[in-house]
């Protein structure tokens, strides 16, 4: 394979030195600028990033052999990371879209067996075959966004085999699209019709039951339970979190999202890696997460698309804990697969600057799933994931919003979009 070299981009947005950690506070507002940056890419990897004077007086009479990129006038960035999505999923809800534009809430319509249970239901009605394909195409739209690596979540199974098969399809999907797929297991994303008098049962099933067989297969590295008022206590959740880091598994979870519900606490108490949504988190639970340096997952799109208020980035950057972003796609609170859109609204409706978005969709998001070592960052030695945008500065890609202005994408040193 040819070397690719990108050439004389208006900005390259460069790893910094130490990456260990999450971005916290002032540093999430730092990037490292190169104009005119150029980016050297070998046997799939970032071999140097620099000025395109310094590359080429390294690389010498070896830019020849190489295939060039001309990026003059565009911005180069690493690949973002999604780092929740309830990938794998069948069919659409767009007909409860329009219920909740007549007034009904989410979780009225939840609560009436539409939901998360439509989709439960669809999701086990198809096979695995249909499941595949459904989620290689939004893969695929996934990659057109710049997108390079995602999570992906089960939770439409809520029976040890549909949730196995979700998983199973993200795991094939990992082998199969350019796109990286992380799994998390979400048995407990709400309790089935089934168990609707005798919720602890069904607490006890995802506990007893399902976590070890997951856990067995190897097809998870993360459990995830969405905490709510009317979904799972947060004594309920603190059990099942508990239950999979004895099987190994980090505990994530979907906290505060609807009601305030001390869903941060919880987060802070188990050690989890991310509390994801915190629209309604509490001031003590905030300052907890921030001293447990538990990552913050915001997903401004999907309180954009259930009309409520946003989380309070701003506050919980000021406080002190490290920030992602993602998309949450899923057909119900947010149908989207735009992570630049999400930038976008992190900025507008939730005040946060250009560079701590562009950081919480790569560095930090990276570090929301525990790839902050292999991803979200132009490093030198790390994977070939870069996205070139069509805009020439950093602060344009937020400005000009609501576009798609992803260029060109290389997976692992690879052209994947064009
Ligand atoms: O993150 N809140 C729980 N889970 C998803 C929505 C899933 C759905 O509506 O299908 C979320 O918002
Ligand atoms: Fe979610």
């Amino acid at each position: 394979m040819k070397p690719i070299f990108i050439r004389h981009a208006s900005q390259v947005i460069a790893g910094q030195k130490d990456q260990g950690d999450p971005l916290t506070q002032e540093a999430m507002n730092v990037l490292n600028v190169i104009e005119d940056g150029s980016v050297w890419i070998e046997e799939g990897v970032i071999k140097r990033v620099g000025t395109d004077t310094q590359l080429v007086e390294e690389f010498g009479s070896r830019v020849e052999e190489a295939d060039v990129i001309d990026a003059r006038g565009k911005l180069v960035t690493p690949g973002l990371v999604d780092p929740h999505t309830h990938l794998v999923h069948a069919g659409t809800r767009e007909n409860e879209f329009d219920m909740r534009l007549n007034g009904k809430t989410y979780m009225e319509i939840m609560n009436a067996g539409g939901g998360i249970h439509a989709t439960t239901r669809a999701t086990r009605e198809a096979t695995e075959e249909e499941l595949y394909k459904e989620s290689y195409e939004r893969l695929n739209q996934f990659l057109l966004h710049g997108v390079t690596t995602v999570e992906a979540k089960s939770g439409y199974g809520m029976n040890l085999e549909v949730e196995m098969r979700q998983l199973q399809v993200a795991s094939e999907l990992h082998k199969d699209h350019p796109v990286d797929i992380v799994r998390t297991f979400m048995g407990a994303h709400v309790v089935p019709p089934e168990y609707k008098e005798d919720t602890d049962a069904f607490v006890d099933l995802v506990i007893d039951h399902m976590i070890p067989k997951v856990a067995e297969s190897g097809l998870a590295e993360f459990n995830d339970v969405f905490c709510e008022r009317g979904v799972f206590t947060p004594e309920q959740s603190k059990r099942i979190l508990e239950a999979g880091k004895a099987y190994g598994l980090h505990p994530k979870i979907h906290a505060d999202e609807i009601e305030p519900y001390k869903g941060a606490e919880l987060a802070a108490e188990v050690g989890a890696i991310s509390a994801d949504h915190l629209l309604r988190a509490s001031d003590e639970g905030v300052r907890m997460m921030a001293e447990r340096g538990v990552m913050g997952v915001l997903l401004p799109g999907t309180a954009f698309f259930l009309m409520a208020d946003s989380a309070n980035g701003r506050g919980m950057i000021d406080a002190g804990v490290p920030v992602a972003l993602s998309t949450d796609c899923n057909p119900g609170s947010s149908p989207t697969v735009s992570l630049p859109l999400i930038m976008n609204l992190g900025c507008l409706k939730m005040g946060m600057t250009p560079a701590e978005v562009l950081n919480a969709a790569t560095v930090n998001a990276a570090h929301a799933i525990r790839r902050g070592n292999v991803a979200g960052s132009l490093s030198e030695g790390r994977k070939a994931d870069v996205v070139i945008h069509n805009t020439p500065n950093f602060m344009q890609l937020q400005y000009r919003y609501g576009v798609n202005h992803t260029d060109t994408v290389i997976k692992a040193g690879k052209v994947v979009v064009k």
